[in-house]
């Protein structure tokens, strides 16, 4: 049995007392950190980088040592699922992941492999290993996946989308194609999953980043069935399940087997706690914007929240990824103020 040095983040995922309430920073690794970009100029690209297990181990610990966060989270992307599955990505400068070839019959489907992620994926768990052994128990390491709908929205779209009306396009027009494909998509990132918590990733974050785009009946068919199938499958670590935008599924996500459910700056704090009820830990949702402002209004808005969410059974994070053009002593001034506060 692994002994972590600083465990506050499991703690406070599985309900215990915290001493100090457990901090990190959703895309805490990446663009805003000088030291990532050098790192992300010598591999030439994303996908360079993402694929090369020593420097995506190298990235994913600058954050810990910048910021004196809670946990690391292992640098990658939600996209290497459907790579892995036989769907190739770009990721074009300045304007962000496409798919060469889309996802619009069942013979696409069929064409799909399940990932074996040991293999297909073995970048991947190779930096856990990596990273595992560099932090040495310091901290927990978060491993991560897409949830099945926001993965499908890429896999049908091909691109990013507001709308992402061609995914939905097929919810209505041809379901039974659709739960193909989340089904193929749910299968593989259980295995991912699995063998990310087997090397050692201590918690696991699903992000459902484009769960505001369904109405809450969608939601219930086409996005929870398989969260949950996901949430039963991932017995050995605590589940965090972040929904961007699903306010409205937070009562039905709360039935779930996961242990955190992670809100963003448009749901209410209180409200989501008695919609949630006090059997789930609860993460968030400082509005990322909020780290434009100066470092008072940075702290002014942190303790604000925190008097809301209160310090147990509660991870503070913001409500969304840092945006890259933000200060990175705005996000360390944000990870202080949250440490400082008395518990
Ligand atoms: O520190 C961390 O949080 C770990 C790294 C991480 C990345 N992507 C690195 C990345 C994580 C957890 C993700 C998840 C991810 N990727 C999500 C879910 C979270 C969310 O933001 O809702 C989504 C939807 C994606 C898909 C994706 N990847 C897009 C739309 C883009 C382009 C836009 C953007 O934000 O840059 C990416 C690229 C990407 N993923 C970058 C990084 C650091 C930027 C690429 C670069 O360095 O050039």
């Amino acid at each position: 049995m692994e002994v972590l040095q600083n465990d506050r983040l499991i703690r406070a995922a599985k309900g215990l007392p915290v001493d100090r309430i457990p901090v990190w920073v959703m895309r805490q690794a990446g663009r805003i950190l000088p030291e990532y970009r050098e790192v992300r100029a010598k591999a030439g690209s994303f996908i360079g980088l993402a694929t090369h297990p020593e420097w995506a181990a190298e990235v994913t610990i600058q954050p810990v040592d910048r910021f004196d966060v809670d946990a690391a989270i292992i640098f990658s992307d939600i996209l290497v699922v459907p790579e892995a599955m036989g769907l190739p990505y770009v990721m074009e400068e300045q304007k962000g992941p496409l798919f060469p070839q889309v996802i619009r019959s069942q013979a696409d489907v069929d064409a799909l492999k399940t990932a074996v992620p040991e293999e297909d994926l073995a970048y991947v768990i190779d930096a856990i290993k990596i990273v595992k052994r560099d932090l040495s128990g310091k901290i927990p390491l978060i491993g991560f996946a897409g949830a099945p709908f926001t993965i499908f929205c890429y896999m049908v779209e091909g691109k990013g989308s507001k709308t992402f009306s061609q995914a939905k396009k097929m919810l209505y027009a041809e379901p039974a194609l659709a739960h193909a494909l989340l089904q193929k998509i749910t299968d593989s990132t259980i295995a991912y999953l699995k063998a990310q918590v087997a090397v050692g990733a201590n918690l696991i974050q699903v992000f459902d980043s484009w769960a505001g785009i369904l109405s809450p009946s969608q939601y219930s068919t086409f996005s929870t069935p398989y969260l949950k199938q996901i949430c039963d499958a991932l017995t050995d670590v605590p589940v965090t399940l972040f929904a961007k935008g699903a306010f409205f599924a937070r009562e039905e996500m709360a039935q779930l087997n996961c242990a955190t459910i992670g809100l963003d700056w448009n749901m209410d704090i209180q409200e989501s706690r008695r919609l949630v009820g006090s059997n789930k830990t609860l993460q968030g949702n400082l509005d990322p914007c909020a780290l434009y402002g100066d470092y008072k209004t940075v702290e002014t808005e942190t303790k604000k929240m925190i008097d809301q969410f209160g310090t147990q059974r509660y991870i503070a994070n913001l409500g969304h990824g840092v945006y890259p053009d933000i200060h990175p002593d705005k996000v360390k001034c944000f990870v202080d103020t949250v440490h400082n506060y008395s518990v």
